[in-house]
């Protein structure tokens, strides 16, 4: 059987998305269909939109979702209808060179469902990341249902699908930020926000958030900032500095993806510090620096795919961290808004005036 179901696509590069009638099929082998209740507005999905991220429009938008099983297709023992999940958009194989190595958070192979979404036409829909969720229903493989405390509200839960879990990771997992470290966020959107709120729940002592929006900053010390550094006015990197003694910080997370910003990560690191790209670039951008500072500063430069999570081992925690209140994640919730608003986030996300909207369903 085939459903038909309203969701929000981007038909072509640079306009307005819409919502549309999209049809999902019954999930087959290793397939879960899954009935969305909320899904955020992330900054990769107005990438999609602007095409920078790939040419295959139409695409169907959303990706940071939590809903509840469906279907499930033949073979699949780890969810079933009823369940209450995130997704994800890394499933991990177990088998590839990664995961092999016991690293399956860098998974080479990560997976989707196999059938398409299409328009009514029967147009093939590119799914972001893999998930398409500003839909009623998506489909998904079901490596990307990973279940959760049902007792979470799934407009806060669903955010861990991609942009909570990224900040969050880049500090905690990329970074290794911990008790008595002192680190520095550049870009407090909901990715950068998330990575302030992680360092607090990891125990780091001085946290410095840094963004050219004072609203951010001001939100940032609610997050556990415990400085703040307007780089529209201030050099970050001699703000930062000076702020750890003149030395730099432990860890500096770069939560923009810009050749400007990683270069204030990594001159703002204490030497033989660790500088994490979190943020992505889009296509085009080149970063020139001495690579006698790469050497002589030591330490690393990092990526941080998705926060290096493992969704089966981070969801969960952060969920029951969120509902012993110890991290807010129902902070990162600006708004709650309808399918046919997400357009109308985008220019307020561009605007800076939200962390996250999210679309309930
Ligand atoms: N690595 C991953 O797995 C992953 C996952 C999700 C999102 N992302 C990426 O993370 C980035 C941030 O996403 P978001 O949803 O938080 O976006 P956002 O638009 O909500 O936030 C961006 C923030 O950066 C600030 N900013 C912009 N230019 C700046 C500058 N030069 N210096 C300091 N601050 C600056 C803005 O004021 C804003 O607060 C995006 O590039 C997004 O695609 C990465
Ligand atoms: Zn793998
Ligand atoms: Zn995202």
């Amino acid at each position: 059987m085939t459903h038909e179901v309203r969701a929000v696509v981007a038909l072509e590069r640079g306009a307005p998305v819409s919502v549309e009638t999209v049809l999902v099929p019954d999930p087959g082998p290793g397939e879960a269909l899954v009935q969305v209740q909320a899904c955020g507005v992330c900054h990769t999905d107005l990438h999609y939109r602007e095409g920078g991220i790939s040419d295959e429009f139409p695409f169907l938008l959303g990706h940071e979702a939590a809903g509840v099983v469906e279907a499930v297709g033949e073979g699949v023992t780890d969810v079933a209808p009823g369940d209450f999940v995130v997704l994800n958009w890394r499933a991990v194989c177990g088998t590839c060179r990664a995961c092999r190595k016991g690293e399956p958070w860098y998974c080479f192979a990560t997976h989707n469902a196999t059938q398409p979404m299409t328009l009514v036409d029967g147009t093939p829909l590119s799914a972001a990341l893999g998930i398409g969720a500003f839909a009623e229903r998506t489909l998904v493989a079901a490596g990307q249902c990973t279940k959760v405390d049902p007792t979470a509200p799934a407009t806060a839960a669903g955010l861990l699908g991609c942009g909570v879990m990224a900040g969050f990771g880049a500090a905690v997992n990329t970074g290794g930020v911990g008790r008595g470290d002192s680190i520095a966020v550049i870009g407090c959107g909901g990715v950068g926000m998330a990575a302030v709120a992680g360092a607090k729940v990891a125990g780091a002592s001085r946290i410095i958030a840094v963004d050219v929006d004072e609203r951010k900053l001001k939100w940032a010390e609610q997050f556990g900032a415990t400085d703040t550094v307007d780089s529209s006015r201030t050099d970050a990197v001699e703000a930062i500095r000076s702020l750890t003694g003149g030395f730099g910080a432990d860890i500096v997370v770069d939560a923009v993806g810009r050749p400007e910003t990683f270069k204030q990560a990594f001159y703002a690191r204490d030497l033989a510090g660790i500088a994490v790209l979190v943020g992505v670039p889009t296509p085009g951008l080149t970063l020139n620096l001495p690579l006698l500072d790469v050497f002589g500063r030591g330490g690393a430069l990092k990526s941080s795919w998705y926060g290096d999570c493992l969704p089966s081992r981070d969801f969960p925690a952060l969920i029951d961290l969120y509902l012993q209140g110890r991290f807010d994640l129902g902070g990162f919730v600006s708004e709650v808004i309808a399918l046919d608003e997400v357009e109308e986030a985008f220019a307020k996300m561009h605007q800076g005036e939200v962390l996250r909207s999210v679309v309930a369903l």
